[in-house]
């Protein structure tokens, strides 16, 4: 499996985002740091939950309309996914496609894609599988050695493109341009705006299982740099804004806390929070304009009766 970081990389650059957090307004951290291995089995759990609608309703959407999205993608496809968890959404659409020429899985949890990477080979019969280690907000490479295609796919399911802001997804947007090339395709799933009503519980499930996941990140930092923070400490919350619109989970201090990070001392007060994770909500012709100036032109859209999340394919523009 390539890889493009060490693990001692791994801890310096996730104790910085931890000290950048507490000495920033706003106390932001990537949401990349949420998926250690316990952060990406939560992040499945959560994909199960009945207030979890953005998993059910884009497999739905795959199920109902997958012939359609094979046709549309064409033959000879090398299948380069962003983000891929356990390959779930993806193992069916390369079974529907005509004669797709590899895929490249591409995750930052090491140990996951590891282990969703073993468990393919069968449900993939040959098809040559080249998984890389990668932060796709960086100015990542794809492996050296890819099988013969004709064309490239980027796969990016699961609104994990809300999770970046808008320059962030338009900057990632560019630099797939140029790995994907000329003939190069974009698959993304996005969820779309709609009532708070829906999008709160969605982030804030009755069983508690969003909350352990947002949690897992200070877990995630105690055991990774040796810390003591009181997991307690912290509440979770989901919080639903607009303009642009979005839902923003933090980790809200209950009382004043006090954090050693490398022999500095860093306080937050009672109230403040840990912004752990931002998700945007999008209208198809918001993303569509998004992506156009990254490069990307819209040739179909998939939606739900709801109209509750979009696949949307898009071209390389010439
Ligand atoms: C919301 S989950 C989606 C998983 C899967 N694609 C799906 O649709 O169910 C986000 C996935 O992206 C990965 N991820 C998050 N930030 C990342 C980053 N900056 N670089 C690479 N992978 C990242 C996580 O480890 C996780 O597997």
């Amino acid at each position: 499996m390539s890889t493009t970081k060490t693990a001692t990389d791994t801890t310096t650059d996730l104790q910085q985002a931890l000290v950048d957090a507490l000495t920033q307004p706003g106390h932001g951290i990537s949401s990349a740091w949420l998926y250690d291995q316990r952060g990406s089995e939560l992040f499945e759990e959560i994909t199960e939950l009945p207030s979890y609608y953005p998993t059910r309703t884009e497999i739905g959407i795959f199920a109902d309309n997958l012939a359609s999205i094979a046709k549309a993608i064409g033959n000879d496809c090398l299948v380069v996914e962003l983000g891929s968890g356990s390959s779930r959404k993806t193992v069916p659409l390369l079974n529907a496609l005509d004669r797709s020429a590899g895929y490249v899985p591409i995750d930052i949890s090491a140990d996951y894609l590891r282990e969703a990477v073993s468990g393919l080979t069968t449900k993939l019969k040959d098809l040559p599988v080249i998984p890389l280690v990668a932060d796709f907000t960086t100015a990542f490479s794809l492996p050296p050695s890819l099988p013969a295609h004709s064309s490239r796919l980027g796969f990016f399911p699961g609104s994990t493109i809300g999770n970046l802001t808008a320059a962030g997804a338009q900057s990632l947007l560019q630099h797939c341009h140029t790995l994907l090339g000329q003939e190069g395709m974009f698959l993304i799933g996005i969820d779309l705006d709609k009532s708070p009503d829906v999008l709160i519980p969605a982030y804030d499930d009755p069983e508690g299982v969003t909350a352990a996941f947002n949690r897992n990140l200070l877990v995630h930092m105690n055991r990774e740099l040796e810390l003591a923070i009181d997991i307690e400490a912290f509440a979770h919350e989901a919080r639903y804004y607009t303009d642009p619109a979005r839902i923003e989970m933090h980790l809200v201090a209950v009382a004043d806390q006090t954090l050693t990070v490398a022999g500095q001392t860093y306080t937050l007060a009672k109230g403040e929070s840990f912004h752990t994770e931002t998700s945007h909500k999008y209208t198809v012709e918001g993303f569509a304009q998004l992506a156009k100036r990254a490069g990307w032109q819209l040739r179909r859209e998939w939606s739900d009766s709801e109209q509750r999340f979009a696949v949307l394919l898009f071209d390389a523009s010439k």
